[in-house]
């Protein structure tokens, strides 16, 4: 209509307009770093189906971390994978297990000061089974058990603290946890850990490499009883709500890039700080385009990124975070 007047091309004609302009940027220190601990020493093993990402032991952690703090990225986010695991999950909340081990050691470095580490929180990583609460038998049926899953998700969230975690992230969907995290947190003398809940996190195929990553896949069944059906947002709503009115501090949307309408909705209707999780399965895709030369590598990767920073999430969780970061320095 009001062409020539308006022009929108005037305010893209050099990069130093468009820079000026810019309505959202990416900055490393709103990226988080997945790190994957493995006991032993000087292990450093790539992931197959993630390109790029190693399960490390604790000594290699720490190299992990010194090039994440010296890229200036926000923090770390923790897994382990234990060296035995059982049907209850003992390992999560052993004093001496080996995300406990890690965090003892990154904490003990000054120079990783700058970074938060973030403890993932769930019993999928440490039960022989790989569901992510207490398996509960009848005959040829199971069911994940809320409530006695929920006892030890907390007992394993005080321990994470306890071994120097700055914030704990429940990843599990049970309900009421994190009303039972804060309970414990406190209990422990953690009043001031804050809890980042995965609040909203989808049954998703798109966690299958982690799974690898993790080695965490479940033995029978699924996890559709207790992640979300990827068809509802409503949902997605009440689940923050719930873990708003039980005490969250923090919230982390998973996945990111097929559910950014979902990082939209809780951004309008939610004022706590609010992550998302560019998870296991959307870092692999890319890197199978990017080796097919199907993609331009870092200008997909970036843009993958900006879309989730647009969609509302004040941070991103991602397997790019490094090589983000390297960019974005
Ligand atoms: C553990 C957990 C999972 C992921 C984060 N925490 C796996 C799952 O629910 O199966 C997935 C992360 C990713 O795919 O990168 N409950």
């Amino acid at each position: 209509m009001n062409f020539p007047v308006t022009r929108m091309r005037r305010l893209r004609r050099t990069e130093a307009l468009r820079s000026l302009v810019r309505e959202t940027r990416l900055h490393p220190g709103a990226l988080i770093y997945p790190l994957f601990i493995c006991p032993g020493e000087g292990v450093r093993r790539e992931i197959s189906s993630m390109p790029g990402v190693f399960n490390v032991s604790v000594d290699e952690a720490l190299k992990e971390a010194e090039a994440c703090a010296a890229l200036g990225l926000g923090g770390l986010l923790l897994f382990g994978l234990p060296a035995e695991k059982d049907e209850q999950g003992t390992g999560a909340w052993a004093e001496d297990g080996i995300v406990q081990t890690a965090l003892r050691a990154l904490k003990a470095n000054r120079r990783l000061d700058s970074l938060v580490t973030i403890a993932d929180v769930c019993l999928c990583e440490y039960t022989s089974h790989g569901h992510c609460g207490v398996v509960a038998r009848d005959g040829e049926h199971y069911s994940i058990e809320n409530d006695s899953s929920v006892a030890l998700i907390a007992k394993a969230a005080a321990s994470l603290a306890v071994a120097g975690a700055d914030i704990v992230a429940p990843s599990d969907m049970m309900d009421g946890r994190v009303e039972a995290i804060r309970a414990a947190l406190d209990a422990a003398g953690k009043q001031d850990t804050p809890v980042m809940s995965y609040a909203s996190k989808f049954a998703s195929a798109f966690y299958g490499p982690f799974r690898e990553a993790a080695d965490s896949t479940p033995q029978f069944g699924d996890r559709r009883s207790y992640q979300m059906d990827g068809a509802n947002v409503r949902e997605a709503m009440r689940e923050i709500d719930q873990d708003v009115a039980e005490g969250a501090d923090m919230l982390l949307m998973k996945p990111a890039m097929p559910y950014l309408d979902v990082i939209r909705a809780a951004r309008e209707r939610y004022d706590l700080p609010l992550g998302a999780y560019q998870v296991s399965g959307e870092y692999s895709m890319l890197q199978a385009a990017f080796a097919r030369g199907w993609l331009e590598r870092e200008r997909a990767m970036m843009e993958s990124l900006l879309g989730i920073r647009r969609a509302g999430a004040d941070f991103i969780v991602t397997y790019f975070a490094q090589d983000a970061g390297r960019v974005l320095g």
